[in-house]
């Protein structure tokens, strides 16, 4: 065996005790100019960390982030406003090349999200930034009285997601949605959904324009209803490979395809949700550690993960 994967998942100051099988989600990470090698093989473990990273990879990992900011090599005004303006049509492009052979299934979800083993056949759910429908048909699968509603800016995702043989129009609805817009409010009724998930979504979104989309989550929501978050993390592999030239501003890059990448804190998401009326259930990192054998390298996948409840 090559590979070993380390998992560590510190909730709320409640440190989870099993081993626990991890899946997928290193696979959803966008081109592969900044994108680890998925692991063949894999042994889980459990690492109990207070913060992302500690002592000397947290120097380290600094260190590399400070050899970024280079302000003679980073993009111009002019070309961080052309990718913010053509951001849609950048993934657009990037669904065209990739089709549904890029994402992989979201097994994970049902495990990490105790909300989606409870639906039953008079709830509805939200999925923003839906890509291909990775997140939504083993859901759909896995839960046969649940409707799910799921929105992508890009046109060719959602083109793949209604042409997928699990697309059942009376148990999902597709459509193209620009989540940054009031786009969302002419296909879904105020107060209507009991649960909304964004895996890997905000983090394509411009910083400028979260505040928008997150005003659209908790208009959608129900007052009680769930919103599920899981995103890039602070000192993620991925943010520690990025150049100077990817460099847009503090934690957020753009990829050599256009597209964009925010890394998270627990605290920025926390704020975040705060201000559009959504409490915290839980926030925190998600820590993963792969390990190549072969080649004795390590790398720290990290990720942001919560639950907030709409007051
Ligand atoms: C990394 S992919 C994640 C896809 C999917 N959630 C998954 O887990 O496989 C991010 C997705 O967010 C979508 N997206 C980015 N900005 C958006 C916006 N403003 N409105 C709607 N979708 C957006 C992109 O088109 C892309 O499909």
């Amino acid at each position: 065996m090559d590979q070993v994967e380390l998992i560590g998942v510190q909730l709320k100051g409640n440190h989870i005790t099993e081993s626990r099988e991890l899946s997928d989600e290193s696979n959803s990470l966008g081109n592969e100019q900044n994108y680890p090698p998925e692991p063949q093989s894999k042994v889980l473990k459990k690492l109990e960390r207070a913060e992302a990273i500690t002592g000397e990879k947290e120097v380290k990992a600094k260190e590399m982030l400070e050899k970024q900011n280079n302000s003679a090599k980073a993009p111009s005004e002019f070309n961080k406003e052309r990718y913010v303006r053509e951001a849609a049509k950048s993934w657009n492009l990037f669904y065209k090349r990739n089709t549904t052979n890029f994402f992989k299934d979201r097994h994970w979800t049902e495990r990490e999200f105790p909300e989606l083993g409870k639906v039953g056949n008079d709830r509805k759910l939200l999925e923003i930034g839906c890509g291909v429908g990775n997140f939504v048909f083993p859901l759909l699968k896995a839960n046969p009285e649940l409707f799910i509603y799921c929105c992508d800016f890009s046109p060719k995702a959602i083109e793949l997601v209604q042409q997928n043989s699990e697309y059942d129009p009376t148990r999902c609805k597709a459509f193209v949605c620009d989540m940054t817009t009031r786009d969302l409010l002419d296909e879904i009724e105020p107060n209507s959904i009991d649960l909304l998930s964004s895996i890997f979504c905000l983090s394509a979104i411009p910083p400028q324009k979260i505040d928008v989309c997150m005003e659209n989550i908790a208009k959608v929501l129900k007052p009680g209803g769930i919103f599920m978050f899981r995103d890039y993390g602070l000192y993620d592999a991925s943010q520690l490979r990025f150049k100077a030239e990817n460099k847009i501003d503090e934690r957020f890059y753009v990829r050599g395809d256009g597209t964009f990448t925010l890394f998270f804190t627990p605290a920025y998401l926390q704020s975040l949700c705060e201000k559009v009326g959504l409490e915290m259930i839980e926030n925190d990192y998600v820590l993963k550690e792969v390990i190549n054998r072969k080649k004795e390298l390590s790398m720290d996948r990290i990720f942001v993960q919560g639950r907030f409840r709409k007051i």
